[in-house]
């Protein structure tokens, strides 16, 4: 398929027509007969398609890594994880006596490898967090076993230098300042700009927006993505031919953004679109913020295809299991470009309640 593509500005339009539709009943013919069985589908994803074979090697590499002891940034995402799981424990309603008890011992030892790291300085909030959450921990739990041992390691171990104190479950308090008519013009306002004013973008005004993308929600905490931008014009002309479906607008983009998801976060496999999912979260947010900030983005289109997979690993230094998530176009928006009218869905195709009925078995 990726091959079909390359060829689509080399062909006439009628022959490439042509062959996408010979590519569309082929995937049916083929498809159509072993999409009932896992088996088969297995069996023709390992012999005669390699169209996964990228993603596993990516899911494999991560979990590879997730389960070596050597590895920094996947303690740091397990203490993330555990120190998350036992503030749930801590505001839990009615809070259990003892909880956290099968990994309390594991977590404590992770925040003292986590606080002996060189590179502590980036992390010292998550292990002042860290940190707050244990002496909380300790305070409120009923002992055992398990909890003394945890209690005694913990308490040999250096305090964090950055501010402690406060980073527990707290009651917020108020209502949001921002409305729901001021939310829904920023909504509506939103939309994919792909003409730019030729201006440099404001690093300073990226991290505002990197700031508020980073409060995102992100299951267990994890937080596994990075937001790489590039505005330096040698990077800019090897990477903007790189995501597809900029054409007519790629040699105007002043700004590019890559967004790395991180596949070493996880245990296992079963989690392994976890980056996807928390990533777009966060990336909505950072348009949003762009928007409050006089800037605007489009997303551009990333497929799993082998040979510009290999380019943007090259070009990025990804390793194995990095995985691109989403290039963004950035930058101010022109004021003399138009952009798309984009018809939103109407309500009710978008949702419905309690239907169909689920009958109790
Ligand atoms: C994951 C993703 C990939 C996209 N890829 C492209 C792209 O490659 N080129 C482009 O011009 N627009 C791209 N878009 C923008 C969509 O065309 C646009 O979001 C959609 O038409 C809705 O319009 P709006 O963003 O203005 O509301 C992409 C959007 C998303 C979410």
């Amino acid at each position: 398929m990726s091959l079909l593509f390359s060829l689509e500005k080399k062909m006439p339009p009628a022959v490439f027509a042509w062959m996408r539709s010979a590519f569309s009943l082929k995937q049916r013919l083929v498809l159509k007969p072993i999409s009932g069985s896992r088996l088969l589908c297995s069996l023709y994803y390992a012999f005669f398609s390699p169209a996964f074979r990228r993603e596993q090697q990516a899911v494999a590499a991560g979990l590879a890594l997730h389960h070596s002891p050597a590895d920094q940034n996947s303690k740091r995402t397990l203490l993330r994880r555990n120190i998350h799981r036992i503030e749930k424990g801590l505001l839990m309603q009615p809070r259990r006596e003892s909880f956290a008890l099968s990994y309390i011992v594991d977590t404590v030892n992770c925040y003292k490898e986590c606080s002996k790291v060189d590179c502590a300085a980036e992390w010292a909030k998550d292990l002042a967090w860290a940190h707050d959450i244990l002496v909380h921990y300790f305070e409120v739990v009923q002992g055992g076993d398990q909890v003394e041992r945890a209690r005694e390691i913990f308490l040999h171990v250096d305090q964090p230098a950055e501010e402690k104190g406060g980073r527990i479950p707290y009651s917020r308090r108020g209502s949001s300042r921002v409305s729901y008519d001021d939310f829904a013009h920023l909504a509506r306002r939103r939309r994919s700009v792909r003409w730019f004013l030729q201006t440099p973008v404001p690093h300073g005004l990226i991290d505002k927006a990197v700031e508020v993308a980073g409060e995102a929600p992100t299951a267990c905490n994890r937080q596994p993505f990075f937001y790489r931008f590039f505005d330096d014009s040698e990077a800019l002309k090897c990477l903007r031919p790189l995501p597809r479906g900029t054409a007519g607008f790629e040699h105007n983009i002043p700004m590019l953004c890559a967004v790395i998801g991180d596949l070493s976060a996880y245990f296992g496999e079963r989690d392994r679109h976890g980056i996807y999912v928390d990533a777009s979260l966060s990336i909505m947010s950072f348009m949003y913020a762009l928007e409050t900030l006089g800037l605007s983005s489009c997303a551009l289109n990333w497929s799993d295809i082998e040979s510009q997979e290999k380019e943007a690993e090259e070009m990025l230094g990804l390793k194995k299991h990095e995985r691109i998530i989403m290039f963004m176009a950035l930058g101010f928006p022109d004021p003399q470009g138009l952009v798309a009218f984009s018809q939103k869905k109407d309500l009710r195709s978008l949702r419905s309640f309690n239907q169909p009925t689920v009958v109790p078995l």
